[in-house]
């Protein structure tokens, strides 16, 4: 298996929502329309890692850049792999681009993730965020609760 990371555009949207239905069920998968919204909004900054040998999108993730220009934080999104490509480090290659583009302005990055979600929260904290606090019925329709996690800015860009 060849990966590689790239930015996705909007002929990804699909394989994106495809994805989305898997990993999210019941919970409101995004669809292709809103991926396309995503990807053209002037402060969101969608990549994926492609399979280049079966020609296949197997992870995603977007980041949303808000607050001051001169000290913006940033905020995940979403974030997927395609379940017959977990735990090949696929999550990490996302990730470590995520905290790049945060580190080289110091800023810090937010996210909300589900309660329940062992694997993703084990993902965050290999990269330093921790956890803020609880949003009650984050989820929709199931209503299930998200802690909210936080990664401090400052860190030092890993320019390696
Ligand atoms: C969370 C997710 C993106 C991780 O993707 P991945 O490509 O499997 O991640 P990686 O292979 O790079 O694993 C990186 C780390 O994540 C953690 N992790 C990933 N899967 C895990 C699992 N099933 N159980 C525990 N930890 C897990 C581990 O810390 C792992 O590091 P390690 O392999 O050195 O132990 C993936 O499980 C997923 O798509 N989940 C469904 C969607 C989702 O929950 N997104 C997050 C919403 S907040």
């Amino acid at each position: 298996m060849s990966l590689v990371l790239r930015e996705l555009k909007a002929s990804d949207a699909a394989r994106c929502a495809e994805l989305e239905t898997v990993l999210f069920p019941g919970e409101t998968p995004w669809s292709q329309e809103v991926f396309q919204a995503e990807f053209c909004q002037p402060h969101t900054f969608y990549l994926g890692v492609q399979d280049t040998e079966a020609d296949l999108l197997v992870g995603y993730a977007g980041i949303g850049r808000m607050g001051p220009a001169d000290d913006p934080e940033y905020e995940i999104h979403t974030i997927g792999t395609d379940p017959a490509h977990q735990r090949r480090g696929i999550g990490r290659m996302m990730m470590d681009n995520i905290c790049f583009i945060a580190d080289r302005e110091k800023a810090p990055i937010f996210l909300e993730v589900r309660v329940d979600n062992a694997p993703a929260m084990s993902l965050y904290e290999a990269y330093g965020f921790h956890r803020l606090g609880l949003r009650r019925n984050y989820y929709q329709p199931s209503g299930a609760d998200a802690y909210t996690y936080k990664r401090e800015g400052g860190q030092p860009a890993d320019d390696s």
